[in-house]
């Protein structure tokens, strides 16, 4: 076993020290197991694979409650041998993604900044057990959280059993990193009092009663971070238009010169367009955000960067031995709140974020998919993105002109699944340019998508489904062919195959 003495402080909880096997003998059928992790971040490893063999030889599911998506140890184990019933609020897995969408999972997708609440009000059930990873437990038998916080908090508050994997690979330097807050529910909430990025309002670690731990289980498994894909040219694109557009914001006196708190979206588009500002001119700038990755690291070795928040750190494995390696200089600019806190509405409303996230697919009014593809299939979730999205100061999709080699295009004339709306979009970035929908009706933000954003191979097809709409709805308020709108895709595959 794992030898965790020393990070167990609470010497009355030494005899609580099992193997992963003898926890993983704890948990029952339709159990609502709720999780840590955040991304590839501090989710528990040990306990979910020996659950995994445990299920193997005697079938049974439970309900996986977490933050976001985490690790294979975790998703991929159990969803491999289908021990997952119910799976809340987001995710990224293969197995998972696959089997949402053939039936085998109910899928809860939800806003991450409110999947904490509505597990302590009760409205998903009762939490069974709180399984959560930590870098160790205090004399007070508190916990002190790994790579993320997520909703580990209210999880560990909520249960009556906690069991906790020690894991001796994240290192104790990671303690003093974390914020943990959690707010009261209606009717006695009370205003989150962050006004500034770095500002600290909780505890250093997750509160938890010594007697709630049932178990402690000693981990050796690192977590499994996932590689960034080189910077392609149409992400240093998208990266370049950004930057032009805030330093003219800035200009205009719209936004101080270090511009506003920035919050950044999860995967290589993303990462490419902060790492873009590690070679502007920008300084001082401040990061409120849901996850941290690789290019926050380059904005704090650049000296750009005064302070980064979120709630989890989910950097590249590059990224991480980085991290480590230079953990005390990087500890100094980065917080790890809870993600109600990190993806609070009042506090990004107060701070102003700059909210930049992907789509999957974006209309030609500033409607924005973010998580069904053709509508129907589950890619991840919603994640943070309305969160965000609906409350910044600015809000700004990305998202590749085409998709699938070309055959499809990311701007259409309707979106086959609405996750944002045209009433919290500002501004749509491509690879082809920069549609500016701020102050714009529907006709005249039309216009600028189609022809600021959309593919040279698809702007034609675009310009005459809207001059055609506009038709025949005689200049309606939002042109639109109903029956016509939805199958943009089919049409223009048809008109390839004719062509060859
Ligand atoms: N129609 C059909 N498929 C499409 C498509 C479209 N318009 N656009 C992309 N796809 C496919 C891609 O081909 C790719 O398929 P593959 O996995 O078979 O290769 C897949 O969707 C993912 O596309 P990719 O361009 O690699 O996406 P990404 O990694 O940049 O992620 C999102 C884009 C939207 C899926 C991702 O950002 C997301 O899940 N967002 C929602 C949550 C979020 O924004 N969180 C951050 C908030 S803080």
């Amino acid at each position: 076993m794992v030898d965790i003495t020393d990070r167990v402080r609470n010497k009355s909880l030494h005899d609580k020290i099992v193997s992963a096997q003898e926890a993983a003998a704890f948990f029952k059928p339709d159990m609502n197991v709720a999780c840590s992790g955040f991304t590839a971040s501090c989710y528990p490893k040990a306990v979910p694979m020996a659950l995994a063999e445990r299920m193997k030889k005697e079938p049974f599911t439970i309900n996986l409650w977490t933050g976001a998506s985490t690790g294979p140890e975790l998703d991929n184990a159990l969803a491999a041998v289908k021990g997952i019933k119910g799976r809340l609020p987001y995710q990224t897995d293969t197995i998972i993604r696959q089997q949402i969408n053939d039936g085998t999972i109910d899928y809860l997708d939800l806003h991450l900044s409110e999947s904490a609440q509505l597990s302590r009000c009760g409205y998903l059930g009762k939490i069974d057990v709180a399984l959560v990873e930590a870098v160790a437990i205090t004399e007070e038998g508190n916990i002190i959280p790994s790579t993320s916080l997520g909703n580990t908090a209210s999880y560990v508050q909520s249960a009556d059993v906690v069991i906790v994997e020690i894991n001796n690979t994240q290192p104790l330097e990671l303690e003093g990193m974390h914020d943990v807050y959690i707010p009261l529910d209606p009717p006695n909430r009370v205003e989150i009092p962050i006004r500034k990025a770095d500002d600290r309002i909780g505890t250093p670690f997750i509160p938890c009663r010594p007697d709630k731990i049932k178990y402690i289980v000693g981990c050796d498994i690192p977590d499994h971070t996932r590689a960034l894909s080189p910077i392609d040219e149409n992400s240093k694109k998208m990266s370049a238009y950004t930057l032009e557009f805030l330093k003219k914001e800035v200009e205009l006196g719209r936004m101080p010169k270090n511009l506003l708190p920035l919050q950044s979206g999860v995967g290589n588009v993303a990462n490419a367009v902060i790492a873009g500002f590690v070679d502007s001119d920008l300084e001082d700038l401040t990061v409120y955000t849901e996850v941290i990755q690789d290019g926050m690291l380059d904005l704090i070795d650049s000296g750009k960067l005064k302070f980064a928040s979120g709630t989890a750190f989910s950097p590249s494995p590059e990224g991480l031995a980085r991290f480590y390696k230079d953990i005390n200089k990087y500890k100094k600019y980065i917080l790890i709140r809870p993600e109600e806190i990190s993806n609070s509405p009042e506090v990004v409303h107060r701070l102003g974020v700059v909210a930049m996230n992907t789509a999957l697919e974006v209309d030609i009014y500033g409607n924005v998919n973010s998580t069904h593809v053709t509508g129907t299939k589950m890619m991840n979730g919603i994640g943070g993105s309305g969160d965000f999205a609906r409350n910044a100061y600015l809000t700004i999709f990305y998202t590749p002109s085409v998709a699938k080699n070309g055959d499809i295009s990311s701007v259409v004339p309707m979106c086959s699944h609405i996750d944002h709306t045209e009433h919290d979009v500002d501004i749509i970035i491509t690879e082809q340019g920069l549609a500016d929908l701020r102050g714009k009706a529907p006709r005249e933000r039309a216009l600028e998508i189609i022809n600021k954003c959309a593919h040279p191979d698809y702007k034609p097809l675009l310009l005459d489904y809207y001059n055609r709409a506009l038709e025949a709805t005689k200049h309606a308020h939002t042109p639109h062919i109903l029956e016509e709108a939805l199958s943009f895709h089919e049409r223009f595959l048809k008109t390839k195959s004719m062509k060859k």
